[in-house]
């Protein structure tokens, strides 16, 4: 107010001007100070078009309605120039008097100057938001937001048939914030729906990690079947919360009492499921800085008992840990249990990645198996640069353990080429054990038989090749920009390595270079295409192939911004982004002596 009479004093015109600037339609904007704006809605539309531009700091926005805070929010308001716009969808508040209470970002010294923002004539009120795909990057088989940033998968839970897939959403921009569940359904875990928000962010914080499972027994009291979500509430704590669902998880009704456990220091990602052989409820927890996972008990998950810890000093500690999950399979007719543990960074290659510990659990307390000397050795669970908070769908059909990944890394995640949206997932892939040459238990990964639906075309089968000095090619399939499944066999004589070269014209290529002397197997992705958006992304990433007789095989998915190579029984897993400027069009093979590439198999693949 006291700025306000300054400038009814030196400089009326001004004022007039600088209040009540009209933007779109249905849209007024008053400058209240420097960087203090109200953008008033006085007109008709389903949503209101928020400009943004990436490289501007969060402006905070209060979304007042009939004069009331109903929530904050934040968003990159246009500076300079407009990126794209996120749509605020109005219907809830239809009939009401809605205004946006903005602390802007532009570092303004003067109204005058606040005016200058490229934002404010491009607040506009519209019925319909296009969510057509604009970017040629965007997957076309694997799961992605239909805008905005996307992180971790959570929560995931398969129902009546139907595979429910939530993820960590921005709504309001292609980078991190305002942490909401998004989600988004499957009959069979390739197509894609994308279903309502189902849990925005409240009072006590964003909504950050957590799970979802099915409550047969009612012992939350919300109802049999009720689906239970257990997520983090993130504020300046962070506390794990409870929300129902009694559609399905189609909306969730948060608990009352929440937050249902606190600690002092961060924890975060709850995972749960129910034990029958303890008639109760385990839930694992990341001790994020203390890097050890949380194993606590409950009869109803409201009330947590803290049973024991694991980790601490064990396995990759160069980050801090995130997303656990704890499930068990067999082996050799052997119950054995998995503990999944996400770390960013200090994985493999740099940044995030996923790695898991095997072991016993007596329904409270979790131990991992020793190696011959008696030390718990660190395992990683897919050996790329692109695959973590890697955590599995709870009540699956026949026995299946099938997960999913966040097919990114911390360090890049942000910056990668895209910007309608940012992020995909992993494909599902199915979860089993094997018992590798050092006698050790390892989780093998293949990506789900529902992948075999995306076949089109076969285009190659059961071709030999010879892989000599002189490199052999053929052609990758040219439809849909060149996506598809590649599977060989690879046998090498005298321990030649073997080089698998994918290019395009414009010389970009990917190496996979099979080395029998080592029992590796690496993925250069350091001529892909474009890489300059970030100093950590040109990687060349190696995974032990669990095989000494040099022979190794290949599966392969390309999608138009990723490669995923898997070994046919999945002993080895490999997730890597690669941004070509044209899609890979030839795929040849040579070696440093002599080596058989069968049982040649090239799909051309359906686009969803
Ligand atoms: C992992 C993570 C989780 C957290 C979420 C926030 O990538 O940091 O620990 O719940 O992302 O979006």
């Amino acid at each position: 107010m006291m700025n306000l009479r300054k400038y009814m004093l030196i400089a009326p015109a001004l004022l007039a001007t600088s209040l009540g600037v009209s933007a779109g339609e249905g849209v007024k904007v008053e400058h209240l100070g420097a960087n203090n704006t109200l953008v008033r809605i006085d007109g008709d539309g389903r949503y209101l078009m928020m400009p943004v531009q990436e490289s501007t700091a969060d402006a905070k926005v209060n979304l007042l309605v009939d004069g009331k805070l109903d929530r904050t929010f934040y968003v990159r308001l246009a500076k300079s120039k407009v990126d794209y716009s996120v749509p605020l969808d109005l219907e809830p508040y239809k009939g009401h008097n809605v205004v946006l209470e903005i602390s802007a970002n532009h570092d303004r010294s003067s109204v005058r100057e606040a005016k200058e923002g490229a934002c404010w004539n491009s607040f506009t009120l519209t019925d319909s938001f296009d969510t057509t795909n604009t970017e040629k990057y965007r997957p076309a088989f694997h799961h992605t937001p239909l805008y905005g940033w996307m992180n971790d998968p959570n929560g995931m839970f398969y129902k009546d048939g139907v595979w429910h897939l939530y993820y960590q959403w921005n709504p309001y921009g292609s980078k991190w914030q305002n942490m909401t569940w998004g989600h988004s359904s499957s009959t069979d875990l390739i197509n894609w729906k994308h279903e309502p928000t189902a849990i925005e962010p409240d009072g006590i914080g964003t909504i950050f990690s957590g799970s979802c499972a099915i409550d047969t027994e009612n012992t939350a009291g919300f109802g049999k079947d009720a689906v239970i979500a257990l997520y983090t509430s993130a504020n300046t704590s962070q506390m794990q919360s409870l929300a129902h669902s009694e559609n399905n998880g189609e909306s969730f009704t948060k608990y009352p009492g929440n937050p249902v456990f606190t600690l002092e220091t961060e924890a975060r990602d709850p995972n749960m499921f129910w034990n029958a052989d303890t008639n109760q409820w385990n839930i694992m927890l990341a001790h994020a800085l203390d890097k050890e996972i949380l194993f606590l008990t409950s009869p109803d998950l409201k009330t947590w008992t803290l049973q024991s810890s694991f980790g601490k000093g064990e396995g990759a500690q160069d980050g801090v840990w995130e997303c656990p999950d704890l499930f068990p399979l067999n082996i050799n007719g052997k119950k054995k249990w998995v503990l999944l543990v996400n770390l960013n960074p200090g994985g493999p290659f740099g940044g995030s990645a996923t790695q898991y510990f095997v072991g016993d659990f007596d329904g409270k307390t979790f131990t991992a198996d020793t190696d011959a000397n008696g030390k718990i050795p660190t395992k990683w669970m897919d050996f790329g640069k692109d695959n973590y908070a890697t955590v599995t769908w709870s009540d699956a059909p026949d026995n299946r353990r099938t997960a999913i990944g966040w097919m990114s890394n911390w360090q890049y995640a942000a910056d990668v080429p895209t910007m309608q949206y940012r992020s995909a997932n992993t494909l599902p892939r199915e979860l089993s054990l094997f018992e590798g040459i050092d006698g050790q238990i390892y989780l093998a990964s293949t990506p789900s038989p529902e992948t075999l639906k995306l076949r089109d075309m076969t285009l190659v089968k059961g071709k030999n090749i010879n892989a000599s000095k002189k490199a052999s090619s053929v052609k990758l399939p040219a439809a849909n920009n060149g996506i598809c499944e590649v599977a060989f066999d690879i046998e090498s004589k005298n321990n030649a390595k073997v080089f698998v070269t994918l290019s395009n014209s414009k010389n970009e290529k990917v190496v996979i270079t099979y080395n029998p002397a080592d029992n590796t197997i690496a993925f250069d992705r350091t001529q892909a295409g474009i890489s300059d958006f970030s100093q950590d992304f040109p990687a060349v990433t190696v995974s032990p192939t669990f095989t000494k007789d040099g022979k190794t095989s290949v599966r392969m998915f390309i999608d138009h911004s990723s490669i995923e190579m898997f070994a046919k029984d999945g002993k080895y897993a490999m997730t890597n982004l690669v941004f070509p400027n044209e899609p890979y069009s030839t795929l040849s093979f040579s070696s440093e002596g002599n080596a058989k590439i069968t049982n040649l198999e090239i799909y051309s693949l359906k686009a969803n």
